[in-house]
């Protein structure tokens, strides 16, 4: 028994509440899909660092089909970029079904790249190059996510090959539509090929988790696609991936989604995990049922809605005081009336535009007056991203203009080199190892001053 085994058995107790559910059916449209174990259930959970967790049918391959799709989409987002891709697909949720014949009126683009027919440009638009087919590098893509080489199942392929008449129509429905220049049938047997890829439960949640971690996926290490890339995907996953019940799912589930007709579902929370279900019997809508059902209970369990995300107060800033509050504090009348014009902020964790946010807040609230000093105590910061290191340094150079001296306990130089500091905050930041040396440091400068 380990500690981490409480994960696992929450995905167990899930799996056990929702097997015996007996509604839905796998779909038929696809004859193979049809001869699918509707018993089959698993459940997996990926989380940012890369710990797998699974129950059930975790490891039983089945074909992607639309679960594909966001992958694809990330693929062509990587090569051509969101204006050039969007030109072709729009990002509009349909509240259509999944296989609609439906372009939009004015521009014959498909709605979203989660639809059929969205999906079928989004493959066209992959460009083969020598030595590569585009499928080769789909492939070569979808397993990059999933963190190890995938293979397609030929007989879901050959099968979806002899009923897909549904999808070739749309195909050339796009062409004499739109002013895309591309070829129907290669586009949608390339768009097959990658619907019968097969993977696990386990790969999906892999998958979903590189998209929730800014496109980097968590097992391997690799970076896979750009954190701006992974966001465009999620956006259009949580607006479009369930298709005409999407806006049913981000109210009830609060979490980007991808559905897929032989029971995949997966779901992604931005900076925290990636979740997958297989169980091959459907709602109407194209969903797992059971999978549907787990997921629901989930976030509700777990908390997860995206929209119902309240940042913990007070996890940023640890202390916000005067140094003549601290314990170190010397007795002396006069070092204690120099001490209270020494605001003293120490920050902790990872820094982003929240955090710096509260950050500044604290230098503002720390000194009683406009000409004390403030020392920023950065020893227990564990990372400070673009934004707020920008942030930091704005809120620094405005302290210094104010006329308030500040200085930083920063031995692992979290605000940048003594350059960049400089020209940012428009002052020389003295840099201490210890608060007690920072905050002896700006009492001197007042004393001196006075
Ligand atoms: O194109 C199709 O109809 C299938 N290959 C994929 C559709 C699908 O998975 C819809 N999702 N729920």
């Amino acid at each position: 028994m380990s500690a981490t085994d409480a994960v696992t058995d929450a995905l167990g107790e899930l799996h056990r509440r929702f097997a015996g559910v007996r509604e839905g059916r796998p779909a038929d449209y696809i004859p193979r899909l049809a001869q699918a174990d509707p018993d089959a259930f698993g459940l997996a959970l990926v989380s940012m660092d890369g710990h797998r967790y699974s129950t059930g049918d975790a490891d039983v391959a089945f074909s992607l089909q639309s679960v594909s799709k966001p992958f694809v989409y990330a693929l062509a987002l990587s090569l051509l970029g969101l204006d050039e891709v969007g030109r072709w697909v729009n990002a509009e949720p349909s509240g259509e079904a999944f296989n609609a014949i439906s372009l939009e009126p004015r521009t014959g683009r498909p709605a979203n790249a989660m639809v059929n027919a969205g999906a079928i440009v989004t493959t066209a638009l992959i460009p083969g190059i020598p030595g590569a087919s585009a499928f080769d590098r789909i492939l070569g893509c979808l397993g990059r996510f999933a963190g190890r080489d995938l293979d397609v199942d030929e007989e879901v392929y050959a099968s979806e090959a002899t009923s897909g008449d549904r999808n070739r129509a749309l195909a050339y429905l796009i062409r004499s539509a739109g002013p895309l220049p591309f070829d129907p049938v290669a586009a949608v047997e390339t768009y097959f090929r990658q619907c019968a890829v097969r993977a696990t439960a386990v790969d999906l949640a892999t998958m979903a988790a590189t998209l929730a971690h800014g496109g980097v996926n968590p097992v391997t290490g690799e970076a896979v696609v750009t954190p701006a890339v992974a966001a465009q995907v999620l956006a259009v996953m949580a607006t479009c991936g369930m298709y005409n019940s999407s806006g049913d799912w981000l109210l009830r589930v609060g979490l980007p989604a991808k559905s897929g007709v032989s029971g995949g579902l997966i779901a992604a929370g931005p900076a925290r995990f990636g979740l997958a279900a297989y169980s091959p019997p459907l709602d109407s809508t194209g969903t797992s049922v059971r999978g549907h059902a787990a997921l629901v209970e989930l976030s509700l369990r777990f908390g997860l809605h995206l929209m119902n995300n309240p940042a913990l107060p007070g996890s940023t800033v640890t202390l916000a005081t005067t140094a003549d509050d601290l314990p170190t504090a010397p007795a002396g009348r006069r070092e204690r009336a120099l001490r209270e014009r020494v605001g003293v902020v120490a920050a902790q964790g990872a820094l982003d535009f929240t955090a710096a946010e509260r950050v500044l807040f604290a230098l503002d609230d720390s000194g009683p007056e406009r000409t004390g000093s403030v020392v920023l105590d950065l020893r227990e910061v564990t990372g400070i991203d673009s934004v707020a290191l920008a942030m930091l340094h704005a809120g620094l150079a405005r302290l210094a203009s104010d006329g308030r001296r500040a200085a930083v306990v920063d031995p692992d130089g979290r605000l940048g080199p003594p350059g960049l500091t400089r020209e940012r905050t428009g002052q020389d930041l003295p840099r201490f190892a210890s608060r007690e040396e920072a905050v002896e440091r700006c009492a001197h400068a007042l004393a001196e001053d006075d």
